[in-house]
């Protein structure tokens, strides 16, 4: 009898802690479900005001983005760097959507830009309209996996300046408005390179830039969160836009309106940090079950062999142009 007792209390111990261990993971799978399917996103009129701000809306994401933002009533004040691109957004906005929505450009590079006229002209385009969102989504990456000494230094700044500078700067001259109302919510679109995954070699300074955004989206998400302004740092892996060259969508690789159809789902709601697409999440579940000792000289050797693709395709179009030329048959 007094060796049973032990015996039990040991079996019961274990059940106790293998039951816990259990619980864990179907609780965060039910938490996953409701999030990514049923959590009802919400109304960003009503919550935060009726004008959104969306940068980079003249192409991929921010510009199917935009098309979301109005799709629910509201009015947009969209920034891009190229008149012509920008006005073809507007119109179509308008085309769609009608009389519903109010619209303001502002024609501004952001990679030709200082932050403090970025903030000022921003100041100056959003004066008296009632900011409720801010979508930090402009962003530039490097056409082609190489070493840091290999990037163009004007591309390597160029890439910081729109993806940290600019980024930092608009979201300095909102907060302020948003601040006042004590409403407002900002997405800054990350990516999944970031370093939370995985390394991302030869992809270093774009890398290193979606870090920063993290950061400072988690960091301002504290500060600003108990006044009542949102804060959140979106990350996607690949889209077929522009960017990544992907011609046609797939269920990892969705398209720009899949994905901000996904993304809207979140704006406003807790998590400082998320993956808004759910295959992407699936993928992001996998990356982190992986060890970096098995991630990262894999990645490494893909991007390798991407590089070693583009040296190619950059000769043999050098071979060909210099093949064309008249002037080298005299
Ligand atoms: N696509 C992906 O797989 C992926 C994955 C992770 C993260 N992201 C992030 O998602 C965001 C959108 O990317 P995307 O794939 O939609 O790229 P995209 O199709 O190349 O669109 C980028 C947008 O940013 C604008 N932009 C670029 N440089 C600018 C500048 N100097 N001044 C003002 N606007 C500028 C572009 O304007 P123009 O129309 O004039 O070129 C365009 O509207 C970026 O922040 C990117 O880092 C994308």
């Amino acid at each position: 009898m007094a060796t049973q007792l032990p015996d039990f209390m040991l079996i019961f111990v274990i059940s106790c802690l293998g039951f816990i261990s259990l619980c864990k993971p179907i609780l965060g799978f039910i938490k996953w479900v409701w999030v990514m399917f049923l959590r009802p996103p919400k109304n960003l009129k009503h919550h935060y005001g009726s004008w959104a701000i969306v940068t980079g809306c003249t192409d991929g994401i921010g510009k199917a983005l935009a098309f979301q933002l109005a799709s629910k009533g509201l009015n947009l004040v969209l920034v891009g760097r190229n008149p012509l691109k920008l006005v073809a957004t507007t119109d179509a906005i308008l085309e769609n959507f009608g009389a519903q929505v109010g619209t303001r450009n502002v024609v501004i590079d952001l990679a030709k830009t200082s932050g403090e006229e970025i903030s000022k002209t921003m100041e100056d385009a959003i004066e008296g309209l009632d900011i409720g969102v801010l979508v930090n989504n402009a962003g530039l990456a490097y056409e082609g996996a190489r070493f840091l000494h290999e990037v163009d230094s004007e591309v390597a700044e160029s890439i910081i300046k729109v993806n940290i500078v600019a980024a930092t700067w608009i979201t300095k001259a909102v907060v302020p408005i948003m601040a006042k109302k004590k409403k407002g919510a900002i997405v800054n679109v990350g990516s999944g390179s970031y370093g939370g995954f995985c390394s991302y070699p030869l992809y270093t300074i774009y890398a290193a830039t979606k870090a920063y955004l993290t950061m400072f989206s988690r960091s301002i998400n504290l500060e600003y969160k108990k006044i009542g302004i949102d804060i959140q740092c979106q990350v996607p892996l690949f889209v077929a836009t522009k960017m990544t060259k992907f011609k046609t969508s797939s269920l990892f690789i969705p398209s720009a309106e899949m994905f901000s159809k996904a993304s809207l789902r979140w704006v406003g709601h807790d998590e400082h940090l998320c993956v808004p697409y759910w295959p992407h999440s699936l993928q992001c579940f996998v990356l982190n079950a992986l060890p970096d000792s098995l991630k990262d000289p894999y990645i490494f050797h893909y991007f390798l062999g991407m590089r070693k693709r583009m040296l190619l395709k950059d000769s043999k179009k050098f071979r060909t142009k210099v093949n064309n030329n008249p002037t080298n048959a005299m």
